[in-house]
């Protein structure tokens, strides 16, 4: 009842229609443009971009498709290709707008990780940075993953189970078809998992160097873009570009924390499907070019 009543309630609903007719717009816009490169060019494109490999999916002949049973079918029609595309769009958004939105606010409380970051990234003072350079930044990488464990950007995710389980340690039963909530947030918390010198309440990037260390260092309990199969299909290019941005802004601009009234982080109440801080209030000053 309540889809139903969610799925009337955006039928009628004006600004949702004419936001979706335009995203719908861009999309038809991306696919076509794929359709003009020249056959060669569109194979190795699939092999590097996650929309070019979805529209090369697409069915020769939808008809003769849809006629077909579900075992049977090939490809994707348009609709499923622009629904999937409409899921990266909406998936690759908010929860890497909330990483980034994090990092600022925990650096600007954490000057010292800032300064940290700094250092490692002064070598090449304001300019362009190679993937190779991006990839050297090890105490930038332990920041991320601290980021990533710290206030992941989805809070949890959930599994159908196909079959009836038992939990090993307490002997609960599980039944096929029962929903589970996998706590992600909650497991970088965890004290079972996390029982270094360094409280996992607090941020503290430097666990993360250690390599191989369990302690402090728990790589199954933190798994911001989630596990097995259905894991995020986004997470390198995720992981990438977050890196790149926080790199490009540190070798420009320092964040100072604008005070515990404005900057105390805290969850938002409803931050959609990504949890961003509620309260980030953070200064900006951007930093010397020593090259000039
Ligand atoms: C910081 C950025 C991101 C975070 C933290 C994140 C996190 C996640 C998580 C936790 C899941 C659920 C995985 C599971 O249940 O095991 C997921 C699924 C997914 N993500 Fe991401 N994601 C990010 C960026 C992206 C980007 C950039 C894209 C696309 C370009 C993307 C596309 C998807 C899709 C399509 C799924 C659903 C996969 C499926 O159900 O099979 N995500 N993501």
């Amino acid at each position: 009842m309540p889809t139903l009543i969610g799925r009337l309630y955006l039928l009628l609903n004006l600004k949702y229609r004419r936001s979706r007719d335009l995203i719908n717009q861009h999309l038809h816009h991306m696919i076509e443009q794929e359709f003009q490169e020249a056959p060669m060019m569109r194979a190795e494109r699939k092999k590097i971009s996650l929309i070019a490999s979805l529209i090369a999916s697409l069915q020769q002949d939808e008809k003769l498709e849809a006629s077909k049973t579900e075992e049977d079918k090939k490809g994707l029609s348009r609709a499923e290709v622009l629904d999937e595309m409409l899921a990266f769009l909406m998936a690759g958004y908010s929860t890497t707008t909330a990483a980034l939105t994090w990092f600022i606010h925990l650096v600007s409380v954490h000057p010292e990780v800032q300064n940290k970051i700094k250092k490692e990234l002064a070598q090449y003072n304001m300019q362009s940075l190679s993937v190779e350079q991006l990839d050297s930044f090890s105490y930038l990488d332990c920041v991320l993953r601290e980021v990533f464990r710290f206030v992941p950007p989805a809070f949890g995710t959930l599994r159908t189970l196909t079959v009836d389980d038992r939990l090993p340690s307490t002997g609960a039963e599980l039944r096929k078809g029962d929903l589970v909530f996998i706590a992600i947030h909650n497991m970088g918390r965890d004290r079972r998992y996390w029982s270094g010198p360094v409280d996992p309440d607090q941020f503290y990037p430097e666990r993360f160097l250690v390599e191989g260390n369990d302690i402090n260092n728990n790589k199954a309990a933190s798994i911001p873009f989630g596990g097995g199969h259905r894991q995020c299909i986004g997470q390198d290019l995720a992981r990438f570009e977050v890196k790149a941005i926080c790199a490009r802004l540190m070798q420009r601009v320092t964040f100072g924390d604008g005070g515990p009234e404005v900057n105390s982080g805290e969850y938002a109440g409803d931050g959609g499907d990504a949890t961003i801080p509620k309260r980030m209030g953070v200064t900006i000053t951007f930093d010397s070019d020593y090259s000039t």
